[in-house]
């Protein structure tokens, strides 16, 4: 069984939706434990009420984020992970840990990368005029948000949409897409090659007219 350990920072629908997904299908992986730089995050408590190990790693008292991070692996390796999963771990991590975890580790982030990386991702794609948004999970490299991209969902832009009904519709998509993702990680049918690209296995490439074209287009 393959243990996935999940970082949050806050809400942490993400993780809720993969923890669910993780249970109802019964996959070959268990929830290891949930980890937040926050200790106010609330995605912790529902961690919590579903019996899975929590810990809270502050960020807060490093004098910087070599040292931080360092911290926060030595937790993370303690629960031996197959796949690490950030879930709206709203931390810049330094090239050491990405290189730990290079393979294994992956995010969402709500664009269509490689548009629009960074934060307010939502207002960069109204104030840009795009008519298609989305959310994209890929593999997590030393570059921000430019890792290789292994799944993306899209979404319309609407005449009146504003930040907030954007990442709503944004963020359902984010649920049926990054669930999946994570078990084609558990099941080993999606990997990082030596040039750095996502490498899908054959019944993967199958499912992906579904995961590209979902949200109401
Ligand atoms: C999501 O929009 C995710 O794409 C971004 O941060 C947000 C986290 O939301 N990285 P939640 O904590 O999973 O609800």
């Amino acid at each position: 069984m393959k243990n996935i350990v999940i970082l949050i920072s806050g809400r942490g629908s993400n993780m809720q939706t993969i923890v669910q997904k993780c249970k109802a299908e019964k996959w070959d992986a268990r929830i290891s434990a949930v980890i937040s730089n926050r200790a106010d995050a609330a995605g912790l408590q529902f961690a919590q009420e579903q019996g899975i190990p929590t810990a809270v790693v502050s960020h807060k008292g490093y004098p910087d984020r070599e040292s931080y991070d360092q911290s926060l692996m030595a937790v993370i390796d303690s629960y031996r992970p197959d796949v690490v999963v950030l879930a709206g771990f709203m931390r810049i991590l330094t090239a050491g840990f990405v290189e730990h975890y290079m393979g294994r580790l992956l995010n969402i982030h709500p664009s269509l990368l490689p548009n629009f990386r960074g934060l307010h991702t939502h207002q960069q794609a109204i104030d840009a005029g795009v008519r298609i948004h989305g959310a994209t999970v890929h593999f997590v490299t030393p570059e921000l948000d430019g890792g290789p991209i292994i799944a993306q969902a899209v979404v319309p832009v609407m005449p009146d949409d504003d930040e907030d009904t954007l990442a709503d519709r944004v963020l359902e998509q984010e649920h049926r897409i990054y669930p999946r993702v994570v078990k084609w990680a558990v099941d080993g049918l999606v990997s990082m090659d030596d040039d750095g690209q996502a490498v899908l296995a054959p019944e993967v490439v199958g499912g992906l007219e579904f995961v590209l074209v979902g949200g109401g287009l």
